[in-house]
């Protein structure tokens, strides 16, 4: 018995554990529509990011966050833009943003006029003072942003929902920080920013979220950020004829993976609103790091990392970055073209998930995976059909298949990009 019950851990935790998530994909995505959202420091996070990548980002929706630089002092000061926000001087922060721009360390701000604000903040809200809200409108306003806010829902610090979570007036950590308002943040803030036409969220978010490997972009303990991200993919981005939009959305403190699987990905209705709509969402995830100063999990808002933390320099920054290259990269060996402009239509659902055991073989196979012996613990390619592989543990060999698009590289011992795998066409 108890040799069983080893293998099944084996089968079940070997895979994810050594290997990794996949490496994240290449999809057709519309890169003059790229919008970002984020509640609290994620809500930080997400100016931070909109600010100094303004030339590639359209529009930012901030729930209960904070304005840009307001914590660049550090602690001292981040306890002040959350308390006590009626001392920020938007003068001063405009000031930093140009400086920034004037070194190049930022885009310059020219791209941030006519960009698409949306910022929601609660009546109810004790942890980040609603003055913090007004203030980081105000200060994108000093850059032409067109803005739209909702300042009178009695709402606690939390995401905003109609379906889920604790009593709009009640903060719950059991609830994760989201919370029933009767409003849909995430439909109404992304409305706003793509233009006021989407169609409502679906019944259910029937594309794939998956998880994929940040360490190659940085995404390491050292940068406070998670060795695995999510990935929200509508069943109508899945093939790449046609172009969807992307969304970046960052978690707020004591919300990452480490705290919360993926709730905050599936909890807050951003999902069912990318289904509806085609839009791709990027869940990128930090991730604890006492020594680093950041027990919670939250983005880097002030500057735990260095001084770099809220430029094109930061390692979170440009981590981030270079996801959201990786996804919008339109690769014509996956079937992406990136002339077809019309949004995509045919919901195409994904069959077997990454790693999930199949039971029946590929067809076309030309050979069995070979011999497994009780002591063996192996990842191997499945002969003939390279968008298999097995894993042999304890005498028996189990039949995966590799992430929609990826397949298996015997060199790396994990599903990879096809061009990247000898032999495998
Ligand atoms: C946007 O920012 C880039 C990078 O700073 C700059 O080269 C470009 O001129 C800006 N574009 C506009 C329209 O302001």
């Amino acid at each position: 018995m108890k040799v069983a019950w080893v293998c099944i851990w084996a089968l079940l935790g070997f895979s994810g554990q050594v290997l990794g998530a996949d490496p994240l994909q290449s999809y057709n995505v519309d890169t003059s529509s790229i919008t970002v959202s984020g509640l609290s420091a994620g809500g930080a996070m997400a100016m931070q990011y909109h600010v100094a990548f303004s030339s590639e980002i359209q529009g930012a929706a901030i729930y209960a966050g904070l304005p840009f630089a307001c914590a660049k002092g550090g602690l001292t000061s981040a306890n002040l833009c959350m308390y006590s926000p009626t001392t920020i001087v938007v003068a001063n922060l405009a000031r930093e943003i140009n400086t920034l721009a004037g070194s190049n360390k930022i885009d310059a701000v020219s791209n941030l006029s006519g960009d698409k604000v949306f910022v929601f903040h609660g009546t109810k809200d004790t942890t980040v003072n609603p003055t913090a809200g007004h203030k980081l409108e105000q200060l994108y306003q000093e850059f032409a942003v067109v803005s739209e806010n909702e300042y009178t829902i009695g709402a606690v610090h939390g995401f905003p929902t109609d379906f889920y979570g604790a009593a709009c007036g009640s903060s719950s950590a059991a609830t994760h920080y989201i919370n029933n308002c009767n409003y849909h943040g995430a439909h109404i803030g992304l409305n706003y920013l793509l233009g006021g036409s989407l169609a409502p969220p679906a019944s259910s978010a029937a594309g794939r979220l998956s998880e994929y490997d940040q360490r190659e972009f940085g995404g390491t303990a050292a940068h406070s950020m998670d060795p695995t991200g999510y990935i929200y993919v509508p069943s109508g981005c899945q093939d790449r004829s046609r172009q969807c939009k992307l969304h970046i959305a960052f978690h707020g403190c004591q919300q990452s993976k480490t705290n919360l699987d993926d709730i905050y990905a599936t909890k807050t209705g951003f999902m069912e609103v990318a289904e509806a709509n085609n839009i791709i969402v990027l869940f990128p995830q930090a991730a604890p790091n006492i020594i680093a100063g950041n027990p919670n999990a939250c983005w880097d808002w002030w500057g735990y990392l260095n001084a770099n933390f809220l430029n094109k320099d930061g390692a979170q920054m440009k981590a981030v970055h270079d996801m959201m290259n990786r996804v919008s990269t339109c690769e014509a060996s996956t079937g992406c073209n990136p002339s077809v402009t019309e949004p995509a239509t045919t919901p195409s659902q994904g069959t077997n998930p990454t790693g999930n055991p199949i039971t029946t073989p590929p067809t076309g196979s030309t050979g069995a995976p070979g011999e497994c012996h009780d002591n063996d613990v192996s990842f191997r390619p499945f002969p003939g059909d390279c968008r298999y592989y097995t894993l042999c543990a304890c005498g028996a060999n189990v039949l995966l298949e590799c992430a929609s698009g990826l397949y298996f590289d015997p060199v790396l011992g994990k599903c990879n990009f096809m061009q990247l795998v000898p032999g495998c066409d």
